[in-house]
């Protein structure tokens, strides 16, 4: 079994908003409130969104990066979250409908810079749940 070293990024220093294209739904990120410590790595995108709703984004593995199940497109502000790691690439390799701009929703930490858009893949959203 492969070992993984994950690298924690650092919380976001600015306050800023994730935006989900698919329901229109925005949540405000207060640096001050990291970490709000539902699920994922401090201040990622599940860890923020899991607060107000926990159901919006599935999170098979509860946010350790053992699933790929919050998978995530990052539509706008890509290039503010961190790195991606080895183990987090090696999961995205197995994420149905993989795009450049594919994360793990629990793994993808936005430095706060900009307001960020993403979309939730259709295969993996809980109708039920929404
Ligand atoms: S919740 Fe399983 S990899 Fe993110």
């Amino acid at each position: 079994m492969r070992k993984y070293r994950v690298p924690v990024p650092p919380a976001p220093k600015n306050k800023y908003t994730i935006t989900i294209q698919n329901t229109g739904e925005v949540f405000e990120v207060d640096p001050t409130k990291v970490p709000y410590g539902r699920h994922g790595i401090p201040g990622s995108i599940l860890d923020t969104i899991s607060t107000s709703n926990a159901d919006l984004i599935d999170h098979a593995c509860g946010g350790v990066q053992a699933c790929c199940t919050c998978h995530v497109v990052v539509e706008k502000g890509f290039d503010t979250c961190n790195e991606i790691s080895d183990r987090e690439d090696d999961y995205l390799d197995e994420t149905p409908g993989l795009t450049l701009k594919s994360r793990l929703s629990c793994a993808c930490v936005p430095d706060g810079s900009e307001d960020i858009v993403i979309r939730i893949p259709g295969w993996n959203r809980n109708e039920v749940k929404e």
